[in-house]
């Protein structure tokens, strides 16, 4: 949600800037901008649209020789797209970028107004510029930056620039993620580690509050006492081909395609590690997260029921942090986040972590995020980079951690006998090569998204964990193509939207439960019967008699969703690339959701 992009060094800095802001443009694209300054100048350019539309308003632009600047690329929360709204906000000595959200900017804005302040724009951003610029007025810079951002409530990432501090930029955080990347003579700052890649694998990471002031050659940092703090450097070892495309023609497909690799990985490195987090003591398990993250949750959810024992809840995190919920077992609360600074799930964490007799176990990818450092334990899903909007591979791995989870703890209480255990070992070590053959089916898709991508409407029918499955397909289909797509637990649809389906309507049928084919076969015959286009979506065992269908071979129920999506995923896919929408970047979304 917003990228930022800040750089001291020799290099051009527009280049760079803009070089991390295209990196970053994931996290929001509607407009975006830069602030360069050589030490007496400064010159800001902004743009409405997308990274490019702001690189040719600059290549006509005579620039100044800069030292230093930074930049932004912008998903609206406060006031529409415009130049004005877009990064950086100048006011008085101060020039900044920002990422989070202020939610009491309307009471500070009113304040400042009465104090003499004018406002160009309808930001919160343009307020905390407005703030620091005050209490500069009787502070030193490190102080009033605090002084400031101690009055604000929400979440936020600035990069700073003040007029007389020259060659210097000044960084601050709560709540959203910032990286503060160390290379030789120049210092390149983003929200994200793949913007810093090109110049450094060295950074250091900013606690809440804590102010780094930065030169070319140096990164102090304050906490918000004013006194300095050791911080320590880390590296990482990410590697900027892994957040490239590959030669694929978007980052969705290459991502997809990593999916055999990742899993491998992710199984070779759990193998002898999940033995010391033994969850078989819980009596209640909540699984917490947003969007697909939610959808692999329920995944979670049927395995643990179905083989642990163990009754579990799934919730989307805009609703459990505000709900009455009542700890009244011993209760673990898983919280899943590719990005691990989701707004909604750091809420949720919040609120568990008040109590003290729960405890919270994190399955994020992120590694240096609030939420793999908040809670009691933290299970990584090692997906490296995942820079298309729509999550695959993320989810994916996110699902199948949660598939490890109930397989061990299923074990551990002597649920599974010895046998059936190691048979279903070794059916997680073919899985890689199967999810491979699943993809290869390329044509497959591709026909199939020939008989669906005319339509604006699609409906996805399953029951059990077909039903999560096909949350999953529902969502990667609506948010890549926009087209209007709805999942339905099988037997629910006749009880009213059974009267949306005409003579052509795609409803596609997730069917995998041997025990349930039989009903949700039933339910598709009455789709049929009332003209529905019915796409089948099975496993190599079961029999169904309709011409279109994907097949995928039967594993151990334990990870037969992780065969299945990626077919669904694919098929998505394959729709998008028809109806010629943009994949990476579809409309109004952001990677990174950290507002509420
Ligand atoms: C859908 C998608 C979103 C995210 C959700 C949570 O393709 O990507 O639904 O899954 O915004 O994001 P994280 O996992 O970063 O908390």
């Amino acid at each position: 949600m917003c990228g930022i992009v800040g750089y001291l060094g020799k290099k051009n800095v527009s280049e760079v800037l803009l070089n991390g802001l295209t990196t970053l443009e994931y996290r929001g694209y509607d407009s975006s901008g830069v602030a360069l300054n050589n030490g007496s100048e400064l010159q800001i350019i902004k743009s409405v649209g997308r990274v490019k539309d702001l690189k040719e308003k600059i290549q006509n632009e005579k620039l100044i020789d800069a030292s230093y600047g930074i930049a932004h690329t912008r998903w609206a929360t406060n006031g529409g797209v415009s130049d004005e709204n877009a990064h950086p906000h100048n006011v008085g000595r101060v020039t900044l970028v920002h990422n989070g959200i202020i939610e009491n900017a309307n009471m500070l804005r009113e304040k400042l107004e009465n104090e003499g302040y004018t406002f160009k724009s309808e930001t919160d951003t343009e307020v905390i510029a407005a703030l620091i610029d005050k209490e500069l007025k009787d502070s030193d810079v490190i102080n009033a930056i605090t002084k400031a951002t101690k009055q604000l409530t929400g979440s936020f990432a600035l990069v700073i620039m003040i007029d007389g501090e020259e060659n210097k930029l000044y960084a601050t955080r709560k709540d959203s993620p910032f990286i503060i990347g160390l290379g030789d003579d120049e210092t390149v700052m983003a929200s994200d580690i793949p913007a810093i890649l090109d110049y450094t694998n060295k950074y250091m990471l900013l606690d809440t509050y804590e102010v780094a002031v930065l030169t070319d050659k140096t990164a102090d940092v304050y906490d918000e006492n004013g006194k300095k703090v050791d911080k320590v450097v880390k590296e990482t070892n990410y590697l900027k081909e892994e957040a490239g495309k590959n030669g694929y023609p978007h980052y969705m497909l290459k991502e997809m395609m990593e999916e055999p690799t990742v899993v491998e990985n992710l199984i070779n490195y759990y193998k002898d590690k999940l033995n010391d987090l033994d969850l078989s003591e819980y009596e209640e398990i909540h699984i917490i997260g947003c969007g697909s993250a939610m959808y692999a949750g329920m995944i979670g959810k049927s395995l643990f029921e179905k083989f642990a024992n163990i009754p579990t809840i799934v919730e989307v995190a805009s609703e459990y942090r505000y709900e009455k919920v009542l700890y009244t077992r011993k209760t673990l609360v898983i919280l899943i986040s590719q990005s691990g600074e989701t707004a909604d799930t750091i809420a949720a964490m919040n609120k568990v972590k008040e109590r003290e007799d729960v405890d919270t176990l994190a399955i994020v990818n992120a590694e240096y995020s609030t939420i793999a450092n908040e809670c009691d334990n933290v299970l990584f899903i090692k997906a490296g980079p995942e820079i298309a909007v729509a999550t695959t591979k993320a989810y994916i791995l996110q699902a199948l951690v949660l598939t490890l989870l109930a397989r061990e703890t299923a074990y551990k209480k002597g649920l599974i006998k010895e046998d059936e255990y190691q048979d279903i070992i070794k059916q997680y070590e073919l899985l890689p090569k199967q999810i491979r053959g699943v993809l290869e089916k390329r044509d497959l898709y591709k026909n199939l998204a020939k008989e669906i991508y005319k339509n604006e409407d699609v409906f996805f029918i399953g029951r059990g964990i077909d039903y999560s499955m096909s949350m999953e397909g529902s969502l990667k289909m609506k948010e890549i193509s926009y087209i209007h797509s709805e999942t339905f637990q099988a037997g629910e649809l006749k009880h009213g939207t059974i009267s949306l389906i005409d003579e052509g309507t795609p409803v596609l049928a997730i069917i995998t439960d041997k025990k349930l084919k039989d009903k949700t076969y039933a339910n598709v015959e009455e789709v049929a019967a009332r003209g529905a286009k019915v796409i089948i979506v099975t496993t190599e065992d079961i029999d169904v008699y309709k011409e279109l269908k994907i097949v995928v071979p039967t594993v151990s129920e334990f990870i037969q969703s992780i065969l299945v999506v990626p077919s669904l995923q694919l098929l998505a896919y394959e729709i998008a690339v028809l109806r010629g929408c943009d994949i990476d970047k579809p409309k109004n979304l952001a990677k990174s959701v950290t507002v509420e």
